[in-house]
């Protein structure tokens, strides 16, 4: 049957990816996804690396349907599902608050989504797919609010990216998850100056799912128990970094942290390994560039994948640049993945 315009209302948003600066990995409870950490990140600009969601509803459509990068999904995701009843959930208790109600929530839903980068290959592409889709969701169904919480039941780190500039993922205490949440350290605004470099070392899926990754961590290392009694001193000393714009400490923190992240998934039994040659000798790359200077020039962080984000200010990035040019003289025209800032979730694209 033909649809025409008037029978379907729809909203397309966009959202950018986060980068950890502080890893999330490991949860205490799987199905609320609360974490077994607290996390710290920055959001990017969306221009270069974005998802980009359109959801639409209508009397007339038969079934639920989604569509991913152009191909048809299954609906029988338990997390898809996850999040859709919790947001229609919050706008049932707003009709009951007095609105209108909303007969929206009784037709049926099409989803489509699709990311300007490979997904699925360690470049936070859940984070920026679920915070999308909440989002939009939220914008259909007129629900207002902390919608970071339904976000994270999408996936962990997409709660992250609801908000701009750096953010922080505190883990909560309570058992309901209802302290879980996520707060802006400070705005987009706040560090101009910071540039992000992304190498694209491959766009190949990873091979261990972060899902799965981070519950063997959980379940067969040492080294992960370990690590969470250090964290949070480890993101005091970020956060003072940040507000202070202080790179050289933001600089070897995050570095460290990175390194922590992938120390741990070696010591998991069996042990996973995201990084690459290639992701390695970036590493020392990087070393070498801080050694030449006085202070921290550039600092490195991968997360569950063989990419690396470089994070520099930019002032630098002519000469890491060239250094990378001179390094990877043959690489892909995509190796390098534009100049991101810190960015914001600017998400509203277009309306009916
Ligand atoms: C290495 O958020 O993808 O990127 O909550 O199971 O969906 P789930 O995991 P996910 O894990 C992200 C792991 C990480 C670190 C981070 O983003 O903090």
């Amino acid at each position: 049957m033909e649809l025409a315009p008037d029978d379907v209302e729809w909203v397309t948003c966009d959202s950018p990816v986060n980068i950890a600066l502080i890893k999330y990995w490991g949860k205490r409870d799987e199905k609320l996804i609360l974490p077994l950490n607290s996390s710290v990140s920055v959001t990017l600009n969306q221009e270069e690396l974005r998802a980009r969601t359109t959801v639409a509803v209508s009397r007339n459509f038969k079934e639920d349907k989604m569509w991913l990068n152009g191909r048809e999904q299954s609906m029988k995701n338990a997390r898809l599902q996850s999040v859709i009843s919790q947001i229609k959930r919050l706008c049932r208790k707003r009709k009951i608050d007095g609105d209108q109600p909303n007969e929206k929530l009784q037709w049926k839903l099409h989803i489509c989504s699709e990311n300007n980068f490979p997904t699925a290959a360690g470049l936070a592409s859940s984070a920026a797919g679920y915070a999308c889709l909440v989002y939009a969701l939220s914008k259909l169904y007129g629900v207002e609010g902390d919608i970071s919480k339904i976000a994270r039941l999408g996936s962990g780190s997409a709660c992250r990216s609801i908000h701009g500039g750096f953010v922080i993922w505190n883990k909560g205490d309570a058992e309901d998850g209802e302290d879980s949440s996520t707060e802006q350290i400070a705005p987009e605004t706040h560090w101009p100056e910071l540039r992000v470099l992304i190498l694209v070392v491959s766009d190949q899926t990873k091979h261990t799912a972060s899902t799965v990754g981070m519950q063997t961590s959980v379940e067969t290392s040492d080294l992960l128990h370990q690590r969470l009694q250090g964290v949070p001193k480890r993101i005091e000393r970020i956060k003072k970094a940040i507000l202070r714009k202080d790179f050289h400490s933001f600089a070897e923190i995050t570095m460290k942290d990175s390194n922590q992240l992938h120390a741990v998934c070696l010591d998991t039994y069996p042990p996973i390994s995201y990084l690459t040659d290639t992701s390695h000798h970036i590493m020392q790359l990087v070393h070498a560039i801080n050694q030449d200077n006085s202070s921290n020039m550039v600092a490195y962080s991968f997360d569950a994948g063989p990419n690396a984000f470089l994070f520099m200010q930019e002032k630098d990035v002519p000469t890491v640049l060239d250094i990378l040019h001179y390094f990877y003289p043959n690489s892909d025209p995509h190796f390098i993945r534009g100049i991101h800032v810190p960015g914001k979730h600017d998400t509203h694209v277009d309306y009916t």
